[in-house]
C-alpha cells in the first residue's frame, strides 16, 4: 500500500539543538545527564524523528465541510495547527512516586513552567504539569529496571478531564474507557482514591494499560488499582450505583491523528466508522451515570471537535436521566485556564479548540452530577 511521507528535519534539528543545551548537571543516580541520557536521546531522535506524514485529503475534505459549518472562523485557525505537527506543544506530567527533583530543575531551567493554578482540586496536580510556550518536545521517559517513570509525556488538554472529574482521596472511581492510561496515570496524581477501576475490553490495549500502571505506580498504591475488561457499556447493569466518579474518555473520531491516517484507505474507513461512535458513545455515558451512586460524578470527554460525538451524547443521555444536571465548567477550568487554553462554550459543556501559540485539544468535556 503505498504511504505519502515527507521528510521533515526541522523537527529533529530544533530538539537537537535543545538537548544540546542542558546544563551539565548530575541526574537521579548521580550520573551526568549530558554524558549518559543525553547522548542515548540523540542518538533516538536521530533515528524516529526524521519522517512526518501528509494529511489524508479525504478526512481533511470532511473536517472541512463539518467544521467550517459547526465553528465557523475558528476552524480556519484550528485546521492550521492541526495540519502543523511541528508547531504543537507537548506537556509533562511529573511522576509524584518517583524522584523528580533532577527533572524539575531541568524543566524550569528549560522554560517550562506549572501549568495549574494552586486550587484545592489541583494542589497536588500544580506540582506535577509542565507546559512551554514554544512547541519543545521533551524526550519520552527511559525505562530503567526496578524504577518507576519520572514523567509522563501529554497533550495538556487531556488533563482537564481529570481536574473536572474532582477525584478526592477515599473515592472509589471508575476510569471506564482507561487505555492507554494516561488519565489513569493522571487521576493517581491528584489523590488517592480508595479504589480506582481501570477498565479496557481491547486485550492489546489492556496489556498497554497494564504497562503505564505498573511504570508509575510503586506497589504499595497496585491494591487500589484494579484493572477491567469488560464492555464498558454494561458496567452500569453489573455495578449500578457503586462509584463516587466515573470518568467516561470515550473512544472518538481523534482529530489530530485521523488527519493524519497513514493512508488514504484507513482515512476512508475510520470516515465509515465515523457515523457508528455516536451511538456508541451515548451507550457508554448512559452506563456511567447508572454506575455511579446518588449525587455521584461522571465526565464525559472525547478529543474531537464533532458537535455530534459532544453535546450531541450529553443531550440524548440526559433525556434518560431528567434528574441529572450539567454542570458549568467555565468559571472553574475555562476562566482560570484561559492563559494557556483556547477554550469555547459548545452546549453542555467545553471545548478546547487548537489555536495558534496555544495548540493544546481538541478536547470536549462535560461533568453531570447524578441526582441525590
Ligand atoms: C480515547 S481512548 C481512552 C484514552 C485513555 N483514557 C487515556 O487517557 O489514556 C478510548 C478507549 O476506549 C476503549 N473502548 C472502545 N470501546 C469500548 C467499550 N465498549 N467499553 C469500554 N471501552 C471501550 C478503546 O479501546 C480505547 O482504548
Amino acid at each position: 500500500m503505498r504511504r505519502n511521507i515527507c521528510l521533515e528535519p526541522r523537527t529533529a534539528g530544533t530538539f537537537l539543538r535543545w538537548l544540546s543545551s542542558f546544563p551539565c548537571r548530575p541526574g537521579p543516580d548521580g550520573s551526568l545527564w549530558k554524558n549518559k541520557q543525553q547522548r542515548s536521546l540523540k542518538n533516538k531522535i536521530r533515528n524516529t524523528g526524521k519522517s512526518r506524514r501528509l494529511p489524508c485529503p479525504a478526512v481533511l475534505n470532511h473536517f472541512d465541510q463539518q467544521y467550517s459549518e459547526e465553528l465557523g472562523d475558528l476552524w480556519a485557525s484550528a485546521r492550521a495547527v492541526l495540519l502543523d505537527p511541528p508547531s504543537w506543544q507537548y506537556g509533562v506530567m511529573l511522576n509524584r512516586f518517583s524522584s523528580v527533583t533532577a527533572i524539575t530543575q531541568i524543566l524550569l531551567s528549560q522554560g517550562f513552567s506549572s501549568m495549574l493554578p494552586q486550587t484545592d482540586v489541583s494542589e497536588l496536580l500544580h506540582n506535577s504539569c509542565y507546559i512551554h510556550p514554544h512547541p519543545l518536545r521533551f524526550p519520552s521517559p527511559t525505562h530503567r529496571p526496578g524504577q518507576l517513570k519520572q514523567y509522563y509525556l501529554l497533550n495538556a488538554a487531556s488533563l482537564l478531564p481529570v481536574l473536572a472529574l474532582q477525584v478526592r482521596d477515599g473515592d472509589k472511581v471508575l476510569d471506564l474507557c482507561s487505555a492507554p492510561g494516561g488519565k489513569a496515570v493522571a487521576i493517581m496524581q491528584s489523590a488517592t482514591p480508595a479504589l480506582l477501576c481501570c477498565n479496557e475490553p481491547d486485550p492489546h490495549r489492556r496489556d498497554w494499560l497494564a504497562k503505564t500502571l505498573e511504570s508509575f505506580l510503586p506497589p504499595s498504591l497496585r491494591s487500589r488499582v484494579m484493572v477491567s475488561a469488560q464492555d464498558g457499556r454494561v458496567i452500569g447493569q453489573s455495578e449500578a450505583g457503586f462509584y463516587d466518579k466515573v470518568l467516561v474518555d470515550a473512544p472518538c473520531s481523534n482529530d489530530r491523528s485521523w488527519l493524519h491516517s497513514s493512508d488514504i484507505h484507513r482515512g476512508q474507513q475510520r470516515l465509515e466508522d465515523r457515523a457508528g461512535l455516536p451511538e456508541l458513545q451515548t451507550q457508554l455515558l448512559r452506563s456511567a451515570i447508572s454506575a455511579v451512586r446518588p449525587g455521584g460524578v461522571v465526565v464525559y470527554s472525547t478529543c474531537t471537535l464533532s458537535s455530534l460525538e459532544n453535546g450531541a451524547v450529553v443531550e440524548a443521555v440526559l433525556k434518560d436521566f431528567p434528574d441529572a444536571e450539567v454542570e458549568s465548567l467555565w468559571g472553574e477550568i475555562a476562566l482560570p485556564l484561559s492563559e494557556y487554553f483556547a477554550v469555547i462554550s459548545p452546549p453542555l459543556g467545553i471545548l478546547v479548540v487548537p489555536q495558534p501559540g496555544k495548540t493544546w485539544g481538541p478536547m470536549f468535556l462535560s461533568r453531570i452530577r447524578s441526582s441525590s
